[in-house]
């Protein structure tokens, strides 16, 4: 399995560092299922000052990064990194679970950072193939939005999270959120496990489950269920539990 390789176009490389060497990423890089580099535009920079933006041309406040220092930056990651230009930007597409995992398909990506006010146009129409953003709200710079984008792109990339199992289970792998978790004590603070999950019944506890990521589902994000495709026993339980809400027995078995 070749590794997926991510190329950063950042002027904040530092960050990435600590990024890179821990959790379920950092394991990625350290088995070879993933390769992180990134590259800095200011090393391009032409003067003295190593400027990598400019005041935007009609006034106005902020500043702009200008194109020649992100030109070379993305012409040294195209070089060793296949795969699209990525830039990240709040006017973006907002990301999804289906385009995380289309994009984890890939065998390698360029991310590019934006700062300041925003990037010169003339780089996003020359150089950029996506505009991704990871919601709608703004951020200082794209860089957190490159962690998230990496983080959720590594966990569905074969083999950097063990148990295959663990990343079927996530939420949203199946358009559904996942259901409550539990560890020990089997009580804390006045408050049980539920029965169920002691039981040692494995067919009733992933019945449980079930109704349970339908629960938090339909109590948290009903609008998931207009496109989840929900299997004849799911729509079943989705009836009952709706039923139930309606009679207020929830939180009673939630006890
Ligand atoms: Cl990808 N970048 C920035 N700067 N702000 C954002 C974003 C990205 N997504 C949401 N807000």
């Amino acid at each position: 399995m070749p590794p997926l390789d991510f190329s950063v176009i950042t002027i904040f490389p530092e960050l990435f560092t600590p990024f890179s060497e821990v959790g379920v990423f950092g394991r990625g890089i350290k088995n070879g299922l993933l390769s992180l580099k990134t590259i800095n535009p200011r090393d391009f920079a032409t003067d003295n000052y190593h400027s990598v933006d400019d005041e935007p041309f009609g006034g106005g406040s902020g500043m702009v990064f200008t194109p020649f220092p992100l030109y070379k930056a993305i012409q040294k990651s195209k070089k060793s990194t296949a795969g699209p230009v990525i830039f990240l930007t709040p006017a973006g597409t907002p990301l999804t679970h289906s385009k995380v995992l289309s994009l984890s398909r890939l065998s390698g990506m360029t991310i590019l950072c934006g700062r300041y006010e925003g990037v010169d146009q003339r780089i996003v129409d020359l150089f950029v193939d996506e505009e991704i953003s990871i919601g709608d709200y703004v951020l200082s710079g794209g860089e957190p939005a490159a962690m998230v984008i990496m983080d959720a792109i590594a966990r569905q990339h074969a083999g950097v999270v063990k148990e295959a199992d663990s990343v079927e289970n996530d939420s949203f792998f199946d358009g559904l959120l996942d259901h409550p978790h539990y560890t020990r004590p089997a009580e804390f603070n006045r408050r049980k496990v539920p029965e169920v999950l002691l039981s040692g019944d494995h067919q009733r506890i992933a019945q449980w489950r079930m109704k349970m990521k339908l629960v938090e589902t339909l109590t948290k994000r009903p609008d998931l269920l207009l496109t989840a495709s929900l299997s004849p026993e799911q729509k079943k339980v989705l009836i009952e539990i709706r039923e139930e809400l309606r009679k207020g027995v929830m939180d009673e078995e939630r006890e």
